[in-house]
């Protein structure tokens, strides 16, 4: 009976015996049993058998033999493997056989590491440069690298700049991951978000979590066209992102919007806000990591199916939106969140862990608030959850559209810092008014500035 143990016997043996137990059998599983319990291979193995059965009509008998191939440290046949390249169509066996090149560390192998650079699978490409990158401080291997960082493939891209530009373009009068600076401590800021950004360094915030204006569904804020929407907002997430600090994370919370018909003869227009944001924060370096759902009550919300209910005519359905979307974005970094929390002190990890009853699935079931003087304000329940699960204790969290402050009010309330910017004097004078709550003052007050009195604090 074929065992791995009777395998391994013959293998220590001279694997003459090997290769006459492959040529005995009749089925391809028994074949690749063979082959994938060879395990390592001792130096007086002979790989002549593997060589032949790369002419095997199995995909998986060439992948197998492949492999093996690959565990011959530097005595491997290349040319054979790279005629088989040549021809082979299984993507699995191609990528393999670059793996097996790449594993065998031999400088002869590096133009054929290079060739392999041109191929159309990624996979294979990522593989080519696994292996080129074991000839370190080599200037050929570095000279075809380096280029790569502009390949189609955002993969690749991620490699090539994390091993040659990361280093590079980092700013040395970065202040330590945990820190900010001090000017941005429990600040509102009374201006349009863009212009106060322009004096706020690099890498100063923690997490933003933010509600947009809704384009033209509310009063406070009006834009020309749709498409000057998205492309304010993508300024303002461009920004966003230059002063959040590495790996840190964003939350976007929007939602389909209604723009209501003109008269009885046009339609009302709807814009799927999430989706339409969603590529351009992709696009300027924001990592898409999670959508979570937030579930109000279906008496919460607008009725928008009355109509329907009465002529119950298809095309003509119109359901209750009774979703929100909260998008997760994380500043994209070639470094692991491990990175990130490894920057804090025992101390402040222990104090930030979240507590039992955490939400454990992406669906959120919170309940609107509804406000006096503003129409869109956070339940501070959506808030609380989005700060414990995102930020530390002592870490600063931005709203760039700070409305009537829940943000700011509730970070302060879990040890965190706050920075808000609004732009509508009724809104800031709003978020005044409210703390005059003595809750909220302790040793770091919150300070209500101009644009101006913002940048002469900028430079002090
Ligand atoms: C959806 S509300 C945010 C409400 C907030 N989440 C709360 O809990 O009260 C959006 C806010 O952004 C403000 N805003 C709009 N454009 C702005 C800009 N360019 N700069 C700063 N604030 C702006 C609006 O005045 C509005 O108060």
């Amino acid at each position: 009976m074929l065992t791995k143990q009777y395998i391994a016997e013959l293998k220590h043996k001279g694997n003459g015996d090997i290769s006459a137990l492959i040529s005995s059998q009749r089925d391809v599983g028994s074949i690749n049993f063979i082959l994938e319990s060879l395990g390592y291979l001792p130096k007086n193995f002979n790989p002549d058998f593997l060589y032949k059965l790369l002419r095997h009509n199995h995909s998986q008998v060439r992948l197998n033999a492949v492999k093996n191939i690959g565990k011959l440290n530097g005595k491997g046949d290349t040319k054979s493997l790279f005629e088989l390249y040549k021809k082979e169509t299984d993507t699995s066996v191609r990528r393999e056989i670059v793996s097996s090149i790449g594993r065998q560390r031999e400088p002869v192998n590096k133009p054929l590491l290079v060739d392999f650079l041109q191929d159309q699978d990624p996979k294979i490409v990522c593989q080519a440069i696994r292996g080129l990158l074991v000839f370190e401080r080599d200037n050929d291997v570095e000279t075809s690298l380096r280029p790569l960082v502009n390949h189609p493939n955002e993969m690749v891209r991620t490699i090539i700049y994390k091993e040659y530009f990361a280093k590079e373009n980092k700013n040395k009068n970065i202040l330590p991951h945990a820190q900010t600076c001090d000017f941005l401590k429990n600040i509102v800021v009374k201006a349009d978000v863009l212009e106060a950004l322009k004096v706020v360094p690099d890498e100063s915030v923690h997490l933003t979590f933010t509600s947009p204006p809704y384009y033209n569904a509310r009063d406070y804020s009006i834009y020309p066209s749709y498409q000057d929407y998205l492309e304010f907002l993508e300024k303002v997430f461009i920004e966003t992102r230059r002063i959040t600090k590495e790996g840190r994370f964003l939350i976007v919370n929007t939602s389909p919007i209604i723009i209501p018909r003109i008269s009885r003869a046009h339609s009302s227009k709807r814009y799927g806000i999430p989706f339409d944001l969603h590529p351009y924060l992709v696009k300027n370096g924001w990592e898409f990591i999670d959508d979570i759902v937030w579930l109000k009550p279906e008496a919460s919300v607008k009725n928008r199916i009355g109509g329907f209910m009465q002529h119950r005519k298809p095309l003509g359905y119109k359901p209750n939106s009774i979703t929100e979307y909260l998008m997760v974005y994380r500043k994209s970094t070639e470094k692991l969140l491990d990175w990130n929390i490894r920057s804090y002190d025992y101390e402040t990890v222990k104090k930030s862990k979240v507590a039992d009853g955490y939400e454990t699935t992406n669906v959120w079931k919170i309940d609107p608030c509804f406000d006096k003087v503003h129409s869109a304000v956070f339940p501070v329940e959506l808030c609380k959850r989005v700060i414990r699960y995102y930020s530390y204790k002592g870490d600063l969290v931005f709203d760039p559209f700070g409305g009537s402050g829940t943000v700011g009010r509730t970070a302060k309330s879990l040890n965190r810092l706050f920075f808000l910017t609004e732009k509508e004097s009724e809104y800031f004078e709003y978020m005044k008014s409210k703390t005059k709550n003595p809750n909220l003052f302790d040793e770091l007050k919150t300070q209500f500035l101009t644009l101006e009195q913002f940048k002469k604090e900028a430079t002090k």
